[in-house]
């Protein structure tokens, strides 16, 4: 079981004072020693709100799951560093950690999977429910609608061995149904999963497969699939996973609050990025190759282009899944014999970029999504399906979050308060009486 979120209270408080008025704000501070104001009490004792637009200084929960320190670049998932489980692990046994808050035994780790094997298949009436849904639709909002009507499928109450249920179906069905998501949209037969093949492989063969003749998986591609989906399993309270949490929040069914996750991880601010970054690529390589002439773009506040794949809202340094990717990069696309010459745009990229005052001093580096499109494309994997991807890593890290809210003694609905801007009181003027 997860282990629960350990902090200290502090022996010293916040004072605020305002009108008259005052609290006495306690201090909280995390297993790494950061140190949050408990505002609980602050409306009722001052009146006043807090105001925070983007959350960028606000702790929205404690949580023990995965810790970030954006100024010196580290990730760890359960304590454990990104580097070593991207190195060491697989996605499957970085879910069950995640989900569990502890590396499992080889006994866990085995019946872990063959559960989830058990599971893969989607009710065969899905098949008019993608029929449905138009050909040149992309594969995010086919999932997202594709999870969201599991719940229909799946309407018992959420008792805990519902919710085991619920988290298995989700992990087992996820590469299918972005497989089918894929199939759909080319125009190709739905693969079935198959249980000889491990977790990440019955994927490859589900998105490439056709039922003509065998398709052989590439052992190089299939390692590589599985480390992409270790580097995106969590990030702490990203957009998406904050989104699953206060949706969750609601005692909304865990199939409805990932169907949540899954849009808002679609916006290009955010997993949609790694989409744009490729995009980005390639206009450079089709336009002459000039990287210089898009970094001024980015830097020209009248021009709405960005440096896709670069900045973050945390990471004021490099973002460590990059640095994984980016010397994953060069030894997947040699094995594979690819082209590298979108990685070469990349790097020329990073290069001028690492130089240049405007991303320096913004504190700029390459994030997660700048190197992974480049390797999903080496892969085959078809760019409006590298979102879908990113889905795939990211789904235990908001299963875990969700689980972690819910069992949370303190839990309660997220509701947030606002600063009204507003006109003021006014009386209501009858239609013939307006100008
Ligand atoms: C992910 O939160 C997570 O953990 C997300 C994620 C995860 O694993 O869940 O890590 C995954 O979403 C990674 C981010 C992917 N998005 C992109 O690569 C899109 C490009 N990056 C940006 O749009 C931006 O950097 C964000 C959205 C990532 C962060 O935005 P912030 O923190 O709100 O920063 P900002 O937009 O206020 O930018 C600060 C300044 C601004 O300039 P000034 O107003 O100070 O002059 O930096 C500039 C921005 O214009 N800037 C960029 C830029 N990113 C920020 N300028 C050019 N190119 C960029 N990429």
């Amino acid at each position: 079981m997860a282990t629960q979120a350990m902090s200290e209270k502090l022996q010293q408080d916040i004072d605020i004072q305002f009108e008259g008025k005052s609290a006495k704000l306690p201090l909280h501070r995390g297993t790494e020693g950061e140190v949050g104001i408990d505002i609980a009490k602050l409306r009722s004792s001052t009146g006043l709100v807090t105001f925070d637009p983007g959350y960028g200084n606000t702790g929205a929960c404690k949580s023990a799951i995965t810790y970030i320190d954006g100024d010196n670049g580290i990730l760890r998932y359960r304590g454990y560093p990104i580097e070593e489980l991207a190195e060491k692990s697989s996605f499957l046994e970085v879910a069950w950690l995640l989900l569990n808050g502890e590396l499992p035994t080889k006994t866990e780790l085995s019946s872990f999977s063959a559960e989830i094997k058990q599971h893969t298949m989607l009710h065969e009436d899905f098949k008019r429910f993608f029929g449905a849904l138009p050909k040149d639709a992309h594969p995010m909002p086919v999932c997202a609608a594709t999870v969201g009507a599991l719940a229909t499928y799946y309407q018992d109450p959420e008792s805990e061995r519902q919710i085991h249920s619920s988290v298995i179906r989700l992990l087992a069905k996820m590469p299918t149904i972005a497989a089918c998501s894929y199939k759909h949209c080319i125009g190709q037969p739905f693969m079935y999963p198959r249980n000889e093949l491990d977790y990440t492989s019955n994927f490859v063969n589900m998105l490439f497969a056709t039922p003509c003749e065998d398709y052989p998986i590439d052992p190089v591609a299939a390692r590589a699939i599985d480390l992409l989906l270790i580097l995106h399993a969590d990030h702490e309270q990203n957009c998406s996973t904050s989104t699953v949490r206060l949706v969750g929040s609601s005692q909304a069914p865990l199939f409805a609050s990932i169907s949540a996750g899954i849009s808002a991880l679609w916006g290009s601010l955010h997993g949609g990025a790694n989409q744009k970054v490729i995009e980005m690529l390639e206009h450079i390589a089709r336009e002459d190759g000039s990287v210089d002439k898009y970094v001024a773009r980015a830097k020209d506040k009248n021009d709405t282009a960005r440096l896709m794949g670069f900045g973050h809202r945390i990471y004021k340094n490099y973002d460590p899944r990059a640095a994984v990717l980016k010397k994953t990069c060069a030894e997947v696309i040699s094995r594979l014999g690819k082209s590298s010459k979108l990685l070469e745009i990349a790097m020329r990229l990073e290069e001028i970029a690492l130089k240049d005052e405007y991303f320096v001093s913004r504190k700029l580096y390459p994030n997660v999504d700048f190197y992974s499109g480049v390797i999903f494309n080496a892969l085959g994997i078809p760019t409006n399906m590298f979102t879908v991807l990113f889905t795939m890593g990211r789904l235990p890290g908001w299963i875990a979050h969700w689980l972690e809210m819910r069992r949370d003694p303190d839990f309660r609905i997220g509701r947030p308060r606002q600063i009204y801007t507003g006109a003021n009181k006014r009386p209501y003027v009858s239609i013939d009486r307006r100008g």
